[in-house]
C-alpha cells in the first residue's frame, strides 16, 4: 500500500474527473473557472444487453480496457498535457465495487505520478452537482430531484450549499421501475431510454395507472405498485388477446412514473418555499419528464434547471464539479482512498 502523500494545498486549476461506478467509462476536463473544456464517454450497452442488465465483472474489464484511451481522449479534446492538472477528482460510490475500483486506481495512479492532489466524489454529489454545470450561477436555496438507477429523492439546497433530505423512494427508484417496466414489455436494456422512445407512439391516456402518493403531504415515493399493475395488465392482455398497443401501455406507464415525479417536485418547492427546482440523474433526460417540467415550471414563474442530456446520463463533468467544490473547500483524499460500493448519502435527512 502507498503512503499517503503529505497533504498539500490545492492550486486552482484545470481538474480531471473520472467516472467508472457502473456501466459508462467517463472522463472529463474542466478548466480553472469551473467551464467544461471535455466530456467524454463510452458506454457498455452493447456488452451488457444480452444480459439484460449490468453483470458486475464484465463490467469492471470493460472499464479496464477502455479507462486510459478516454482519459488520453478528454485530455486532447481540452487541449492539454497532464501537467498541466492541477487535480483529479473520482467517483468513490456508490456503485459496483469492482467497476469503482478501476476508476479510484486509476486516479490514484495518476496523482501520484503527477504529485497533484486528488478527490474522492460521492456519484449523488456528482449528479447534483450537473445542475450548475452549463448554469453556474443558478439560485439557492433550490429543490434537487435527483432520479437514476439508484435514487429517487427530493433535497433542498439552502444558500451555502447544505442538502437536506425532503423525501425518497421506499422502494424501487425511478430508472429500475423504468428498467424493469421495460424488461417486462420485452424492451432492450437500457429499458428507460426505451421505454421513452416506444412511448412517443402511444398515448399516455390509454391505461390508468395507480400513482401512488403515498399519505398526504409526503415527499416519498414509491413504484412498486405501479410494477405489479403492469404485470397484472401485460397478463391480462396475454388471455384477452390485447386490443391495447404496446406502445400505449409503455405511454401510459410512463406517465405513470413521471406525473409524479412532477408532482412531488412542485409540491416540495411550494412547501419549502424555494424560487428553484433542479431535476438530475438518468432519468431526467426523459422526453415526457422533460416536457412536464418544463411547462409547469413555465406555467408557475418557477426556474427550472434541467441539464442537457450529455450531463443527465452518468458522466465525468458532474464527478470534476464535484471534486472542484471539494477542492476549493480544502478536502482532500490520500493515495489510500478506497472504492465504497455501499457508500452513505453525505446529507442529512430532514429532522
Ligand atoms: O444516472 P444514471 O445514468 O445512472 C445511475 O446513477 O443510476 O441513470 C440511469 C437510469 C437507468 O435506469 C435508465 O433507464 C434511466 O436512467 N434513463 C432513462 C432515460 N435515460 C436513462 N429513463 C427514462 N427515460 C430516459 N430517456
Ligand atoms: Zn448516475
Amino acid at each position: 500500500m502507498l503512503a499517503p502523500r503529505p497533504t498539500s494545498v490545492w492550486t486552482p486549476g484545470p481538474i480531471l474527473g473520472i467516472e467508472t461506478s457502473c456501466d459508462e467509462t467517463a472522463a472529463s476536463v474542466l478548466a480553472a473557472d469551473g467551464s467544461v473544456l471535455s466530456n467524454v464517454i463510452t458506454s457498455q450497452h452493447e456488452v451488457h444487453r444480452r444480459f439484460g442488465g449490468v453483470v458486475p465483472e464484465l463490467a469492471s474489464r470493460a472499464h479496464i480496457e477502455s479507462i486510459e484511451q478516454i482519459s488520453a481522449e478528454a485530455m486532447q479534446q481540452a487541449h492539454l498535457a497532464w501537467t498541466d492538472l492541477s487535480g483529479i477528482a473520482v467517483t468513490q460510490g456508490p456503485g459496483l465495487a469492482g467497476a469503482l475500483l478501476v476508476g479510484v486506481n486509476y486516479a490514484k495512479a495518476l496523482a501520484y505520478a503527477l504529485s497533484i492532489p486528488m478527490i474522492g466524489v460521492s456519484h449523488l454529489e456528482g449528479h447534483i452537482a450537473s445542475a450548475w454545470l452549463q448554469n453556474p450561477a443558478f439560485p439557492l436555496p433550490c429543490v434537487i430531484l435527483v432520479v437514476s438507477g439508484g435514487h429517487t429523492h427530493l433535497y433542498l439546497k439552502d444558500p451555502l450549499g447544505y442538502c437536506r433530505l425532503l423525501g425518497a423512494t421506499r422502494d424501487d427508484a425511478a430508472g429500475e421501475a423504468f428498467d424493469k417496466g421495460a424488461q417486462m414489455l420485452g424492451l432492450e436494456y437500457p429499458g428507460g431510454p426505451a421505454i421513452d422512445l416506444l412511448a412517443r407512439q402511444g398515448n399516455p391516456a390509454a391505461i390508468a395507472f395507480p400513482r401512488s402518493h403515498l399519505k398526504k403531504g409526503s415527499l416519498d415515493f414509491s413504484f412498486s405498485g405501479l410494477k405489479t399493475s403492469l404485470l397484472y395488465t401485460l397478463q391480462a392482455m396475454d388471455k384477452q388477446s390485447a386490443k391495447v398497443k404496446i406502445a400505449d401501455i409503455a405511454a401510459s406507464y410512463q406517465e405513470a412514473i413521471v406525473a409524479i415525479l412532477v408532482e412531488k417536485a412542485f409540491a416540495a418547492v411550494e412547501t419549502s418555499g424555494a424560487q428553484a427546482l433542479a431535476v438530475v440523474g438518468g432519468v431526467s433526460a426523459n422526453s415526457r419528464l422533460r416536457t412536464l417540467l418544463q411547462q409547469r415550471a413555465a406555467a408557475e414563474g418557477l426556474q427550472l434547471s434541467l441539464p442537457p442530456l450529455a450531463y443527465c446520463t452518468d458522466n465525468a463533468a458532474m464527478i470534476a464539479a464535484a471534486g472542484r467544490q471539494a477542492l476549493r473547500a480544502g478536502a482532500q483524499a490520500s493515495l489510500n482512498l478506497d472504492a465504497q460500493a455501499a457508500m452513505a448519502s453525505p446529507f442529512a435527512p430532514v429532522l
